[in-house]
């Protein structure tokens, strides 16, 4: 067996021509805000990229740089500016922060209406409880390529590898909601491989460089590959062994091209939904 691979960069541009297309129906312009802290090249790199897709969505938006020195209390102040702001929807904080800034503080201070990282503990309570929600972008968009690639959730045996509270945690909410029979596995799983091999749909979020090895893999499982690493020889891997998995899988995610365009395309979606929202539309629940 062969895997079929995933394309995230179709679906992504499918999804991001559909929110275009649901914004323009609904009559209105979301308006997303982004807060960049410093002049990381990587992040800069993510920030446009992001800011490029809700422009050519129609979307309003706006980058704001701060210097590197910024005080918290000083991001705070900006934070709290965007909250009031009646002409903004969305709100994102570019992660990570100069160490003088304490993450949870600044993300805690963002108006969960606007919160389009979901990363705040009101969307994350009331994903926890299978209530309408602002939902994390990785884990959002795997749901979405999951659906689009006709993968069966409900009742399947899955397994998470990992537990950040970006990805791992909430895309195991996600897929409990969705019927799935989930393990939430982590560095201190006893036999990580033995826990794979049983997963019909494995999710890789740990940050390891090709962790998952091929026979790892069950025969025909869906692998999902969210990490993003830098070999030392300068190649850009995921934590899934790539090549040795496909013989096994029946669906396989690549990086890059896999995930990350569906989080920028999963942005996009929570934008929508809190400028909806913010004008009395309600969103829909998570699952
Ligand atoms: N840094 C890397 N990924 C993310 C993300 O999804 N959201 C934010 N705010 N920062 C990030």
């Amino acid at each position: 067996m062969t895997a079929i691979v995933l394309d995230g960069r179709a679906v992504a541009a499918r999804l991001r021509a559909r929110v275009r297309d649901q914004a323009m129906a609904a009559g209105i312009v979301p308006s997303l805000a982004v807060v960049m802290v410093g002049e990381d090249a990587a992040s800069r790199l993510y920030v446009r990229n992001k800011t490029r897709a809700a422009a050519e969505a129609g979307f309003r938006e706006q980058t704001i740089i701060l210097s590197a020195d910024i005080s918290e209390a000083g991001l705070l102040a900006v934070v709290r500016r965007l909250n009031d702001d009646p002409g903004v929807d969305g709100i994102l904080v570019q992660l990570p922060l100069p160490s003088q800034i304490r993450p949870q503080a600044v993300i805690e201070a963002i108006d969960p209406g606007k919160d389009v990282d979901g990363f705040h503990p009101v969307n994350a309570g009331r994903l926890a409880i299978g209530r309408p929600a602002l939902i994390p972008c990785t884990p959002k968009g795997v749901m979405t390529m999951l659906r689009e690639a006709g993968v069966a959730v409900a009742g399947a045996r899955a397994v998470v590898l990992g537990r950040s509270s970006i990805v791992g945690r909430p895309m195991a909410a996600l897929l409990t909601l969705a019927d799935a029979t989930v393990t939430l596995a982590h560095s201190r799983t006893r036999d990580l491989a033995a826990e794979c091999r049983r997963a019909e749909i494995l999710i890789a979020a740990v940050g390891r460089a090709e962790l998952v090895r091929g026979d790892w893999v069950a025969p025909g499982a869906a692998v999902i590959d969210v990490g993003i690493n830098r070999t030392a020889d300068g190649r850009l891997v995921g934590d899934v062994a790539f090549a040795e998995a496909l013989p096994h899988a029946g669906w396989i995610s690549p990086v890059p091209g896999g995930v990350g365009p569906m989080t920028i395309a999963s942005l996009l979606e929570n934008t929508l939904a809190a400028a909806l929202a913010r004008r009395g539309v309600v969103v829909g629940c998570p699952a």
